[in-house]
């Protein structure tokens, strides 16, 4: 390849890029820098302007690209083109993310890590943009800025500060499952490529038939699921904040290419019938055992990316981006998400985000009624009608139009009215297996500690509601951080 001859940014030939032009002066050394010197207008200029917004949430966050192939024949399930066929290989685009820290935070903390994977399938592109635990902490979207904004910044201090995030937990307890997962061994994975993902939200498979069932969506690393302890995370945040970053980075550049098994759950709409509101509530999981996993295929990361800025900053993953063969469903938490991120997304991308390399489908694309706004790259669909129902239009409408018009099973479950419902009995309920049935003696005592290492500066009536809250799951719980944070030498 011939080497590259520099040029300004309309590609006029630039001698030297690494010197302004000036003219030189009657008196001493220096010289007049003029406003005709494009070289260094265009250098200053972009150079102020090269910072975007960064995502108002999961900011930090590695990035690759790899491949999703089928495994198991689920064509009863779904008609989903891009999970039909053993063997059919799909091009994804991944990335795992913090969720409260700014782009330049550290990697090994404790935090709910998202998991985002973009399909580019023969129908558009498919997105799931799921978490590395099964549940979230609110099930109300009005609650989730608040959420976020108690586990971020405290707006006086400009500091992380555990009153707020107790705080805000306390007073929505239905947080209390996400909790007990985010303070085990699970809240700070020691490497990207070992983490689970979950897709969280109940979705819909659609098959060739019509029929529909429920279902939801987790990624299971094919290495062993492996933790930092508080301690150790600590030192490597310390040490190196690009610890994660860089690891996947360093086994994708080395031929250790990750992979992970794509697995879903499926209830029947009978089952549904009567399953009660856990069919719709993000704070709740399916037990695995009244709904097994049904592998689907494996997801495989191969190619770090070129330009970081470009491939991963740039992505926009949504909710919303779903191809026909899986549905929406009634989760209220799901449908803000479809508004929010592609709103989130024309505020830091702009209105043509669509267009950028990342997100442009590899399949044909033709909507015509969105055209012009800031930054359009395409043709801009030439003379082609801009007004619906034009006989001049050279556009035909698709026929598969039928996954969305599902009448759902919930009459006789509680999802209506949901997010009005007082937190109750039923969800302490799961916390309440994790911590008797998953969790083992180390892990209850390396939680405890976690929990009550958070609750070192917090006032003592809020620590008194801590306890009070996790004596709900277990009140062994509570007299174990009571005794704990009690011995502690901070308090
Ligand atoms: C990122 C909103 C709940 C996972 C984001 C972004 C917004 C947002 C605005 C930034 C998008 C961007 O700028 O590209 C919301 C709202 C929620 C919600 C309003 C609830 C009502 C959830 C849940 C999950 C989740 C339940 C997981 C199941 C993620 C992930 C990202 C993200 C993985 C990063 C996407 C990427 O890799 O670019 N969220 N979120 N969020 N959220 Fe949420």
């Amino acid at each position: 390849m011939p080497k590259p001859v520099f040029t300004l940014a309309e590609g006029q030939p630039v001698a030297d890029p690494s010197v302004s032009t000036t003219l030189p002066t009657t008196i001493g050394s220096g010289g007049l820098t003029t406003l005709g010197d494009t070289l260094l207008i265009e250098t200053l200029t972009h150079f102020n302007r090269e910072r975007i917004p960064e995502r108002v949430v999961h900011a930090k966050a590695a990035g690759a690209w790899g491949e999703f192939e089928v495994t198991s024949d689920i064509s009863s399930l779904t008609s989903a083109k891009f999970l039909n066929g053993v063997g059919k290989k799909t091009p994804v685009l991944f990335r795992l993310s913090t969720t409260g820290g700014e782009k330049g935070s550290a990697d090994t903390v404790r935090d709910v890590r998202g998991f985002s994977v973009k399909f580019f399938t023969e129908d558009g592109n498919h997105d799931i943009v799921g978490n590395h635990v099964p549940v979230f902490f609110v099930r109300d979207p009005v609650r989730f800025p608040s959420l976020n904004r108690s586990h971020k910044r405290h707006p006086a201090t400009n500091r992380p500060d555990w009153t707020m995030f107790w705080d805000f937990h306390v007073n929505q307890p239905e947080s209390v499952h996400a909790l007990v997962h985010l303070f085990g061994s699970r809240g700070i994975p020691d490497s990207i490529r070992r983490v689970t993902g979950f897709g969280v939200h109940t979705f819909k498979m659609v098959a060739a038939d019509g029929r529909f069932r429920y279902c939801k969506f987790h990624f299971r690393p094919t290495q062993n699921i492996t933790h930092f302890s508080g301690q150790e995370a600590t030192r490597v945040a310390g040490a190196n904040a690009d610890f994660h970053t860089q690891d996947l980075w360093d086994a994708i550049s080395g031929g250790q290419f990750p992979t992970w098994k794509l697995y879903v759950q499926v209830m029947e709409l009978e089952q549904a019938e009567t399953y009660g509101r856990a069919l719709f509530d993000i704070t709740k999981v399916w037990p695995h055992k009244d709904f097994p996993l049904i592998e689907v295929g494996q997801m495989t990361l191969n190619k770090n990316p070129e330009n970081y800025f470009a491939e991963i900053e740039q992505a926009a993953f949504s909710p919303s981006n779903m191809v026909p063969g899986i549905a929406m469903t009634p989760d209220p938490m799901l449908q803000a998400r479809m508004f929010a991120y592609p709103d989130a997304q024309r505020y830091r991308l702009g209105v043509n985000y669509t267009q950028l390399p990342p997100n442009r489908a590899i399949c044909p694309v033709y909507a015509p009624y969105e055209r012009d706004g800031m930054g359009t790259v395409t043709r801009n669909y030439g003379g082609d009608p801009n007004y619906v129902r034009s006989t001049l239009s050279p556009g035909v409408p698709s026929q598969v139009v039928s996954d969305v018009r599902h009448t759902e099973r919930i009459a006789h479950n509680a999802i209506l009215g949901q997010n009005e419902i007082l937190v109750d009995d039923e969800d302490y309920v799961q916390p309440r297996e994790l911590w008797n049935r998953v969790f083992d003696e180390t892990e209850k005592r390396q939680w405890v500690a976690n929990v009550s290492e958070t609750l070192e500066s917090v006032p003592a009536q809020l620590k008194e509601a801590v306890i009070a809250m996790f004596s709900k799951v277990d009140p062994r719980i509570g007299q174990l951080i009571d005794a704990k944070t009690k011995n502690s030498s901070h308090l």
